[in-house]
């Protein structure tokens, strides 16, 4: 193996909260364990184009509470390409970076298997998506700030739909995984959550209006986690029009305020774990492997099983907001 003395660092795909702390976390366990740090700016786009500036402790500054990215984050079609690969192996290697960290989700970790492989880069993952849907870790970097964001919206939603006794429909992100809609529907004490992982073995509308969701009450709320599986919140309100005309029904679409914000301390923590843990791995020679925790283990789980798209949801919680729905 080549001895690594500058480790590069990325966020790409979506941001998430808590990437700032996973880059504090990563460029100074790096710094403190004797190696140099290069910032790379907007994902694999500025590892494309050149764009790449050395860190210090103090470009990590006072970013640990702050939401977003301060490398900026992008999703590269030029990437995908052979030649954009080649494009950003040449820079890397200008830029005297021998291995990197890539923070990001499951299109980040697909790109970063690719790249590892074709260049044989030594590269470690951080999960960085709010969407949960990484195999391997328990939760992702974001998810818990996401859900606290969800949950603080759909307490206010829920004001409404009591006053005017009406059927919502929330729709969060999600891409395609559950665990915001299905958690979030647990934490607000929502009527019922519409889940992609089991869209295609029930009709989850009909089931929840034929179990009488408004046997006691008359205003529910329903999270929706977006996806074509769903019909997303849009779809399933046109079909209540049509199919159960005597609810008055409202779609509030929940969009990008679930990946603002000031991370959650969950968040700041697993971030900075994390981020060490990327730092440790290199050192252990550890080659693409996203960091994951496993009952608050940190754990290295190879990118090829991270990225299989299949992490299971606990489909125990649907019946646990079915029965407190009464
Ligand atoms: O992966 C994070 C995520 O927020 C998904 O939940 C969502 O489907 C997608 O990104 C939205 O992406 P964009 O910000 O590019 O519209």
């Amino acid at each position: 193996m080549e001895k690594i003395n500058c480790i590069g660092i990325l966020t790409s795909g979506g941001d998430s909260p808590g990437m700032n702390a996973a880059i504090r976390a990563v460029t100074r366990a790096a710094i403190y364990h004797g190696y140099t740090v290069k910032g790379i700016m907007r994902g694999y786009k500025g590892l494309i184009t050149g764009e790449i500036v050395p860190f210090q402790t103090q470009n990590v500054s006072n970013i640990i509470q702050q939401g977003g990215t301060i490398l900026k984050t992008a999703r590269s079609a030029e990437f995908m390409t052979p030649e954009g690969r080649q494009l950003a192996y040449d820079n890397m290697r200008k830029e005297g970076i021998d291995a990197l960290v890539v923070i990001g989700g499951d299109g980040s970790l697909t790109g970063a298997r690719i790249f590892a492989q074709e260049f044989n880069i030594p590269i470690v993952g951080l999960p960085g998506t709010i969407d949960n849907d990484l195999y391997g870790t328990d939760t992702t970097i974001g998810y818990d700030t996401a859900l606290n964001t969800i949950m603080e919206a759909v307490d206010k939603i829920r004001d409404t739909a009591t006053s005017h006794e009406r059927l919502f429909f929330i729709e969060v992100m999600g891409r395609n995984a559950g665990f915001l809609a299905l958690n979030g529907a647990i934490a607000t004490g929502a009527e019922a959550a519409i889940i992609p992982e089991i869209a295609t073995e029930v009709d989850q509308l009909a089931e929840l209006i034929q179990n009488g969701f408004r046997k006691s009450k008359n205003s529910s709320i329903v999270l929706v986690a977006e996806s074509e599986l769903t019909g997303g919140a849009l779809g399933l309100a046109e079909r209540v029009k049509k199919e159960y005309p005597q609810y008055d029904v409202r779609v509030t679409i929940l969009g990008h305020i679930q990946r603002g914000g000031s991370p959650s301390a969950s968040d700041r923590i697993l971030a900075t774990r994390m981020g060490e843990a990327a730092i440790i791995a290199l050192m252990e020679d550890q080659r693409n492997v996203m960091i994951g925790i496993d009952n608050d283990e940190l754990v290295y789980v190879p990118f090829s099983k991270a990225i299989r798209n299949d992490k299971p949801i606990n489909r125990d919680l649907l019946n646990t907001v079915k029965v407190l729905s009464i």
